[in-house]
């Protein structure tokens, strides 16, 4: 059996990354691929706590945080990641292990170091990095939700997670400007992925 195909979605919040996700995995399914839709954190035990940590910081510190987004990675892969693509699947994350490097980066910790943390996880095929201002994000946010930001989306915290999202150089990253209509959006997503499906061949 091939080897499956990883695809990330990853960049600052209100990108647009969960509304363009399923209409690319619509588009794959019409061509005949299994694919799996999945995000991160996880519904799993660890994805709930760190969801906790959004209204309600209380003692956790950055480390233990962290910790949090490496267990939730780790119970992923195990039990959705790596199974999906053993089985040849198309898998498609709303975020992966870049946003741990990025946003725990912006919050005070080292994001090479968090990098090399993630030795056990799968290298995607393909980083697709919505890119955009952190003021274009929070137009969207509070447009769309009509609520105030949480604790991982406040401005200048923003500000620092796109500086870094901006200077990671791992070969599997496309960037594609994510200030425009969706349509135009989601066609240049799929420009970025299709090598990989010629690569990958038929129906999977
Ligand atoms: P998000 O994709 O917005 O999920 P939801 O729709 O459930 O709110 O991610 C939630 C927040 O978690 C987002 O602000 C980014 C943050 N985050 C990290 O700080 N580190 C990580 O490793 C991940 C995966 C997310």
């Amino acid at each position: 059996m091939k080897r499956g195909v990883l695809i990330a979605f990853e960049g600052i919040d209100g990108t647009g990354k969960s509304t363009q996700l399923p209409l690319l995995a619509a588009y794959l399914r019409s061509l005949g691929h299994t694919v799996v839709e999945t995000r991160e954190p996880t519904e799993g035990e660890y994805g709930r706590r760190i969801r906790a940590l959004y209204t309600d910081r209380g003692q956790v510190s950055l480390e233990e945080e962290l910790e949090l987004f490496i267990q939730d990675r780790k119970e992923h892969i195990q039990n959705c990641i790596e199974p999906a693509l053993q089985a040849g699947q198309i898998v498609l994350t709303d975020r992966y292990y870049f946003s741990t490097a990025a946003y725990q980066g912006a919050a005070g910790l080292d994001a090479q170091a968090i990098f090399r943390r993630h030795a056990f996880a799968p290298e995607p095929d393909r980083v697709l990095l919505l890119t955009q201002t952190p003021a274009e994000s929070v137009q969207r946010i509070q447009g769309r939700r009509g609520e105030e930001l949480n604790d991982f989306e406040q401005l200048d915290q923003l500000e620092k997670v796109a500086n870094l999202f901006a200077s990671f150089s791992q070969d599997c990253i496309v960037r594609i400007p994510a200030a425009k209509s969706i349509e135009q959006v989601q066609m240049e997503i799929r420009e970025a992925i299709s090598p990989l499906l010629a690569e990958h061949g038929g129906a999977c």
